[in-house]
């Protein structure tokens, strides 16, 4: 039995129904895990295999249960390449969320904007990514059950979830921008010069998650829907310095907004 079976049917046994949405909350976004009904919370040290968290403001736990009428599954807290966690770690969740018969994803993230239309505060809909980790989640042995060699990442985030995301941020007026994420290693904060490099590749905003995740989500057949929350300007584009504090603080300012939105999108997600 691969580890991931292993630790769904764990969570399975601790459960009445299987999740069908799968969501993943970034820094200062694992809120929205409060607002599910008749939550199970289960501790990643109590899932096998599971890595567990050390990042601040990051939780570590799932939790299972009913949001705006639908079935979903949590991760209050997500592993970072930066803390240390194999990439196999890292996408871990994703592989068992699949188990467990998970269609579809929402991942968020707080992200620095690049785009200078941007601002602190601002939510952005990732309209696709760029890998700048330097590694992929997928290299090794593929695993033919669990999906392609070569998988297609032509439509990395969901176009269909995508419009359905704007139309749920026009019927709430919420405003959202669009953009391209960079996702990099960290923990280090980008350089000016390399936040101009990114805005030349066409990045909208950077941040030190959410690739890995997508690629294996992408792997694993997964609907993905993205969004970053802009929770301060990317290095050198205001003149001052970069705080994991200024984008606590951010993410806890949009707080309402987000919840909202996200609850609004899942209420009337597509199948
Ligand atoms: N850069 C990288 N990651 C981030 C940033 C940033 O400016 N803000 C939040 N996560």
């Amino acid at each position: 039995m691969t580890n991931a079976v292993e630790a769904k049917d764990y969570i399975l046994k601790q459960v009445d129904q299987a999740p069908k949405i799968g969501l993943i909350l970034g820094s200062g976004l694992g809120v929205l895990a409060e607002d599910i009904e008749n939550p199970i919370a289960i501790p990643y040290q109590d899932i096998p295999h599971f890595p567990v968290s050390t990042v601040s403001g990051h939780k570590g736990q799932l939790v299972i249960g009913t949001l705006e009428g639908q079935l979903v599954v949590a991760m209050q807290g997500r592993f970072h390449f930066y803390e240390g966690y194999q990439m196999e770690q890292v996408t871990f969740p994703i592989r068992v969320m699949k188990a467990l018969g998970v269609e579809q994803i929402i991942v968020t993230n707080a992200a620095g904007g690049i785009n200078e239309s941007f601002k602190p505060g601002h939510l952005m809909l990732i309209e696709d990514h760029i890998n700048n980790f330097g590694t992929n989640p997928l290299i090794g042995k593929n695993e033919e059950e669990l999906g392609p060699r070569f998988p297609d990442m032509s439509e990395a985030y969901s176009k269909r979830l995508l419009q359905h995301a704007k139309q749920v941020a026009d019927s709430l007026n919420i405003q959202v921008q669009q953009g391209v994420y960079v996702g990099n290693t960290g923990p280090s904060y980008e350089t000016g010069s390399e936040v101009k490099m990114l805005r030349k590749w066409g990045g909208d905003a950077v941040g030190m998650s959410t690739v890995p995740e997508v690629i294996v989500a992408n792997h694993a057949g997964l609907e993905v829907l993205g969004i970053s929350c802009i929770s301060n300007m990317a290095a050198g584009i205001l003149d001052q310095p970069l705080t994991h504090e200024e984008v606590m603080e951010t993410t806890e300012q949009v707080k309402e907004d987000f919840l909202r939105f996200m609850k609004e999108i899942i209420r009337t997600l597509p199948v």
